[in-house]
């Protein structure tokens, strides 16, 4: 459909609720305090601020999302489309990895430099209905 709605509620930090719109996996992750404090070193990323990435205005910031540590994030890797993983689980996961070419991704989806993927990983259109229902497209 157009669009799907997601209840955060029940969401446990580190461990992505993977949902499905207009047939591509979306992740929407509760990071921790820990991974958000990572987000600001921005170490090697070759496009810090998203300039070039897709994502809606209303991400356009520090962590690309509405809510500081809720994370609504395509896994789907920029390169050839593989599905990426988290290279941790729970709250200790520190980047988003692709199995296939071995591109890397900050918990903000930001890829870092001398990957192969061009581009960070896309934030599709979102909102939130009220405080734990989102709204993705
Ligand atoms: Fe992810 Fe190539 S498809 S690095």
């Amino acid at each position: 459909s157009a669009f799907v709605d997601v209840d955060i509620a029940a969401l446990k930090p580190g461990e992505p609720l993977t949902v499905s719109w207009r047939g591509r996996p979306v992740w929407i992750l509760r990071r921790t305090p820990a991974q958000l404090a990572a987000l600001a070193r921005r170490a090697a990323l070759a496009d810090p601020d998203s300039l070039t990435s897709e994502q809606p205005d209303s991400c356009r910031n520090a962590w690309r999302s509405i809510k500081p540590e809720i994370l609504v994030v395509t896994a789907l890797c920029t390169h050839l489309g593989c599905s990426p993983r988290l290279d941790g689980a729970g709250g200790g996961a520190s980047a988003v990895v692709c199995p296939c070419h071995a591109s890397r991704f900050d918990l903000a989806g930001r890829v870092l430099s001398n990957a192969p993927a061009p581009t960070n990983l896309a934030i599709p259109p979102h909102r939130y209905l009220d405080a734990t229902r989102i709204r993705i497209g």
